[in-house]
């Protein structure tokens, strides 16, 4: 049996936290002990000590280049400790942010070429993509509003509009080239609604 990889996309304060939680709930139930919840950067030890580099404000000497390295450093140990050895177990894989946020925002962002950025996600995954992506979209303003109410920003919430701007489009380019992976979930719409949306996605793959 080969396990289900699904992953959570969107500009920050869209809300996708809140529904990969959702999601895991609902999964969980229906095939307990078998679903497990995950993030990026992030999800082992180390990966987590490369979110904080990542993440800190103040870390300013770090650029697009340093951190595409960064996340794919993050990311090789993820996929070897925790992503593959559940699938290969047959569990299904849910993870806030993957490889799309490093097109998305390396690329997209800060102008990495993308070409870079596919060197490294065959480097270090081989073949591994994810079965599905929940890609939830809102106006950039919706959501910088949202994580405005939060806390202090991270060094990278701290961006310009128009930094995610290109963040958002860039993700919606990714939706047209993959279709039949990309769901687009329109994230404007109230917490309620998107969890059934999802709720009939994860109908439509068998999962529930
Ligand atoms: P969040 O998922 O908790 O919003 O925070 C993760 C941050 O890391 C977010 O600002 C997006 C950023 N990020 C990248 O820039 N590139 C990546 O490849 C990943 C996974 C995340």
């Amino acid at each position: 049996m080969t396990g289900f990889f699904i992953t959570f996309e969107g500009v920050e304060g869209v809300g996708k936290t809140t529904q990969a939680q959702k999601a895991f709930d609902l999964l969980d139930g229906k095939h307990p002990g078998k679903v497990i919840m995950t993030r990026e950067p992030g999800g082992t030890s180390s990966g987590e000590a490369i979110r904080n580099i990542m993440l800190e404000a103040g870390n300013n000497g770090i650029d697009g280049m340093t951190e595409m390295l960064l996340v794919f450093a993050a990311r090789r140990l993820h996929i070897r400790d925790v992503i593959e050895p559940s699938l290969k177990a047959g569990k299904i894989v849910l993870c806030d942010r993957f490889t799309d946020a490093t097109f998305a925002y390396q690329g997209g962002g800060r102008g990495v070429d993308e070409k870079l950025i596919a060197q490294l996600q065959d480097m270090v995954q081989n073949t591994l993509r994810p079965d599905l992506t929940l890609l939830f979209d809102a106006p950039v303003e919706t959501g910088l509003a949202r994580i405005g109410e939060r806390s202090k920003p991270d060094r990278l919430e701290a961006e310009t509009i128009s930094f995610f701007q290109r963040v958002r489009r860039s993700y919606l380019d990714l939706s047209q080239r993959y279709p039949e992976r990309i769901r687009v979930i329109d994230a404007a719409r109230g917490a309620d609604e998107i969890a059934d949306e999802i709720r009939t996605i994860l109908r439509e793959n068998g999962l529930c």
